[in-house]
């Protein structure tokens, strides 16, 4: 595996930002392709400036049912520099943004070339996110045990009451099942109307708000959220978690064990692992893009595993620099 040396997480947000400065023009226009376009667009050309030989593991997969450069498979960066595996998610939340609701972030991660785990082609997956404080609490027994369970370890691990901690739930009849318990369990819950790596973020973060993620969302999702579960010093298990007969078949023919519980360190081998993201609506942990005439504001999250550093980045952007397309 390639050591990968210089730090690529300050090029990283350059790239989030580029995407959220783009992307944030469209929010609350109700056009879902234009904005998913001009943050594929703003991410491509953005990665493509890096000095990296990246392929990319998680991808777009033909979002809008048409090839995109961000594809899994696909390369990216300038093709010389260190071999890289990205994971990239121009706008994990995109419904948020182009609805006007909060939490959208665009993310991106990178580790040596070989260590990101590729869940080709399946789509759904069992998560259960925690931050560093209740790490060691999380076991892989929690995947199976009632919510209650897993909720008492994490409280005794936090050394508060089950009834204070947090729980971070998306809004899906799916998980109708799952809140009940969670709620019969005294937790309190909050609902994530989109963005389940933002989600993960958010849970995985020592004291910034909610105590834990639980629940079914996307397994590329899942693979991103590992790059910064791991970075950070949390814990997640995760769990391929079929919502179809088509799906469970793809698995299959895929080989792909729909049973295995998977920890960080199965989603994403190596600890040399940069993740960086960037708020596009305003969210509990990072601020969405803020326009002021020819400037712009951007808040960026960025994480580098190896040193255990986070950085929390403020930037003011002059717009003309960003050539913003108009709309
Ligand atoms: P997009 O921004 O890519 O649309 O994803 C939003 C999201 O909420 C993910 O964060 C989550 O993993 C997935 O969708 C859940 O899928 P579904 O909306 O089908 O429940």
């Amino acid at each position: 595996m390639t050591n990968i040396v210089h730090n690529l997480g300050l090029d990283l947000v350059r790239a989030t930002e580029a995407t959220a400065l783009n992307s944030g023009r469209w929010l609350g226009l109700g056009k879902y392709e234009e904005t998913h376009r001009a943050a594929t667009k703003a991410m491509f050309e953005a990665l493509s400036q890096i000095e990296m030989d990246g392929c990319i593991v998680i991808g777009e997969e033909g979002r809008l049912g048409e090839h995109s450069p961000l594809d899994s498979g696909r390369s990216v960066g300038k093709g010389r520099g260190p071999q890289v595996d990205v994971a990239v998610d121009p706008i994990d939340g995109t419904t948020s943004v182009v609805r006007g609701r909060p939490g959208a972030i665009s993310v991106v991660g990178v580790a040596p070339q070989g260590s990101m785990w590729d869940p080709t082609p399946a789509v759904y997956m069992d998560k259960i996110v925690v931050d560093r404080e209740a790490a060691e609490s999380l076991v892989p027994e929690c995947m199976d045990a009632p919510a209650a369970w897993t909720l008492a370890l994490v409280a005794r691990a936090k050394k508060k009451a089950v009834r204070d901690l947090q729980v971070i739930v998306l809004d899906r009849p799916r998980h109708q099942d799952l809140i009940e318990e969670v709620r019969n369990a005294g937790a309190r819950v909050l609902l994530n109307f989109d963005g389940d790596t933002a989600g993960a973020l958010i849970a995985a973060s020592y004291q910034v708000g909610a105590d834990i993620l639980m629940g079914i969302g996307g397994v590329p999702e899942g693979v991103t959220a590992a790059c910064a579960v791991k970075a950070m010093g949390g814990a997640m298990l995760g769990r391929l978690a079929p919502q179809s007969q088509e799906e469970k078949e793809a698995i299959r023919f895929a080989g792909l064990d729909p049973n295995k519980i998977l920890t960080c360190d199965e989603l994403v081998s190596s600890n040399q692992i940069f993740l960086a993201a960037t708020g596009i609506t305003h969210g509990p942990l990072l601020d969405g893009v803020r326009y002021r005439g020819h400037e712009a504001t951007t808040h960026s999250l960025l994480i580098r595993c190896e040193t255990g550093t986070r950085r929390i980045i403020k930037a003011e952007h002059s717009i003309e620099w960003f050539q913003l397309d108009e709309n």
